[in-house]
């Protein structure tokens, strides 16, 4: 029989230090610690969140083995995040995963962030019986830093079919989240205020952008100015209004989201779709998607479990094994990039 392997995943490129074991495509522990420092700036400050990594990195390690009651001399090998992300948090996981796997003499694995959300899919999942989408595939990516239309062929078959012309998805919610008073990250709780609101009350009106390409700066001015206006006339008008507010807003995100993917599936006639990444976490965009395929027979929607959406080790880990098991190594001369170019 094969040799399971057990591969550590650490993942540092924003403000959520995250590690996880896997011993194959199975989860021994996946822990993370949140950086709530941020809050009061309304964003991630970068200088704060590497001395946090810093800090948290080895306590989310030690926590990781114990967690997977394993011993470490058992990991088989070392997959961190190289990029894209805030080169200071790159590097803290890097420099530590470097030094980790010369300490224990076992490989390195390097990946790609956005790869590694794509990839979450292939984590085994015991709500889905091991359902695993077949290739190819579209992944759409919605998170705090992108917002793509990905074609995977393969694991490491990837190609770009649409992106954001200017913010990303996560970037708006945040934004917006913002004006109605909600702190960093404004996702969660944009949600969370939605939930006994009415997505009808308020009417926003869709950008018409060409081809696969995203664009929600236009969104996100009109709701801002939308809010401002309606603020100046009654200062009361976002505490009255929040709920609606939020569940209108997570309304028009999701009819974006779903235009956009149905253009791209009838495109390229693949109808196998998975969602990544932060927003995905969001309760009302994955019952939009599922209501959609309910509807539409053709299409198989794939939605990760919610602890895999967000940042997280074991996609870092689970894209590793993968790479591990086609022989693609890195050497501890690799250094971080913080923009992404290409797969
Ligand atoms: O994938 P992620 O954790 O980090 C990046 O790679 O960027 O995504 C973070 C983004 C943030 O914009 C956050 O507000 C959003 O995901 N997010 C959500 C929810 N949870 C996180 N947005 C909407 N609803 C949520 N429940
Ligand atoms: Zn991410």
């Amino acid at each position: 029989m094969e040799k399971k392997l057990i591969i550590i995943g650490i993942e540092t490129s924003c403000d959520d230090t995250a590690v996880s074991l896997i011993r194959n495509r199975k989860v021994l522990s996946n822990v993370i610690i949140h950086q709530n420092i941020h809050k009061k700036y309304g964003g991630v400050v970068p200088e704060l969140a590497s001395r946090l990594h810093e800090k948290h990195l080895i306590l989310a390690v030690n926590k990781a083995i114990s967690n997977a009651k394993i011993n470490k001399e058992e990991i088989d090998a070392v997959s961190f995040t190289l990029g894209p992300g805030l080169i200071g948090p790159l590097l803290v996981g890097s420099s530590f995963s470097k030094s980790f796997s010369m300490g224990l003499n076992i490989p390195l694995l390097t990946v790609n962030h956005i790869q590694g959300h794509i990839l979450s899919h292939f984590i085994q999942n015991s709500n889905m019986n091991n359902y695993f989408p077949k290739f190819p595939f579209l992944s759409l990516i919605i998170s705090g830093g992108h917002t793509l239309i990905v074609k995977i062929s393969d694991f490491f078959k990837m190609k770009i079919l649409g992106s954001t012309l200017d913010d990303s998805v996560g970037e708006t919610i945040d934004k917006v989240a913002r004006v109605l008073g909600l702190s960093y990250p404004g996702g969660p709780l944009l949600e969370y205020f939605s939930i006994n609101g009415s997505s009808e009350k308020f009417q926003f009106s869709k950008p018409t952008v060409k081809g696969l390409s995203f664009s929600f700066s236009g969104l996100k001015s009109q709701i801002i100015y939308f809010i401002e206006e309606k603020m100046k006339k009654d200062p009361l008008f976002i505490k009255k209004n929040l709920s609606d507010l939020c569940a209108s807003i997570q309304k028009i995100i999701a009819e974006i989201l779903i235009d956009k993917i149905k253009k791209a599936a009838i495109q390229t006639g693949i109808f196998r779709i998975t969602l990544a990444g932060g927003v995905s976490a969001n309760n009302e965009i994955r019952k939009s998607f599922l209501l959609f395929a309910k509807k539409n027979k053709e299409w198989e929607i794939f939605i990760p479990n919610k602890e895999y959406t967000t940042d997280n080790g074991a996609m870092i880990a689970i894209t590793g094994l993968l790479k591990y098991k086609k022989n693609i190594f890195d050497s501890i001369h690799v250094t971080p990039y913080s923009k992404f170019s290409k797969f």
